[in-house]
């Protein structure tokens, strides 16, 4: 007991002066912290390797850790348009339901980001391949042969990865919403090969009205 108690006196006071010397010298010496041997900036050279690049290659066979439930997106249809086959699929994917709802918001959401160019009908006379920005390529017409004859996964895959001249839109639409357009992209194509004749007068009469709007709404834009 006393040997003990007498080396935790004798250890206090210079415990404390180390910690005092130590914080001095890490104060004199801090650049060393600044300037470390280490890689900054992901990708970056390094002479430490003799291939000249400091990151490593990935161990052959490494497989990706799924640690969430849908974090794995690479092999995924619903984020690629791709099937098993790695052919672009032509449905939707099971997680985006073919309802009411999904039509509204692709609606929304292609008139907001596709119309300007390829117009609320789909054909490719937008306001601005009309008279705005000179583009390079006319917009797609949905309405042509072969845009109509391109899978479900077409559309997904060009506002993905955008197609010639039209540059991606993954950085403003989700992969869910990316979806919902292509199925309204079906719905334009449908709705403009139908002829007159076969549209019964009951739909003629509903047509009559801004199908835009609610029919409250619509007299506000008619002076417009
Ligand atoms: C700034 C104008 C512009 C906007 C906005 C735009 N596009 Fe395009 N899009 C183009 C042009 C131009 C082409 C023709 C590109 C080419 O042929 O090189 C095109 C082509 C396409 C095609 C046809 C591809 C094919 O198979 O020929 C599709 C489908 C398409 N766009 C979908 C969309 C969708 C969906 C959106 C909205 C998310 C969108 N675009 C927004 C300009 C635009």
């Amino acid at each position: 007991m006393r040997i003990s108690s007498i080396r935790k006196l004798n250890f206090r006071p210079v415990s404390a002066l180390a910690a005092a010397g130590s914080l001095l010298l890490l104060a004199g010496c801090h650049t060393d912290m600044w300037f470390q041997p280490k890689v900054h900036k992901s990708l970056q050279e390094s002479d430490f390797f003799a291939d000249g690049a400091s990151a490593r290659k990935l161990v052959p066979g490494t497989v990706v850790h799924k640690a969430t439930e849908g974090e794995l997106r690479v092999d995924n249809t619903t984020y690629t348009a791709l099937g098993t086959d790695k052919k672009l699929v032509d449905q939707l994917p099971a997680e985006i339901p073919l309802n009411v709802e999904t039509l509204r918001r692709g609606r929304e959401r292609f008139n907001i980001y596709c119309s300007p160019c390829h117009g609320r009908s789909g054909d490719g006379k937008g306001m601005i391949a009309m008279r705005g920005l000179a583009l390079r390529k006319a917009p797609g017409n949905y309405l042509s042969e072969s845009i109509r004859k391109q899978p479900l996964g077409h559309y997904y895959d060009v506002i993905s990865n955008g197609f010639g001249v039209m540059y991606s839109y993954a950085a403003r639409i989700e992969p869910a919403d990316r979806w919902k357009i292509a199925a309204y992209i079906r719905v334009l194509q449908a709705a403009n090969g139908i002829p007159l004749k076969d549209i019964s007068e009951e739909e003629k009469a509903k047509l009559e009205g801004n199908p835009e709007e609610p029919k409250a709404a619509a007299g506000e834009g008619e002076g417009k």
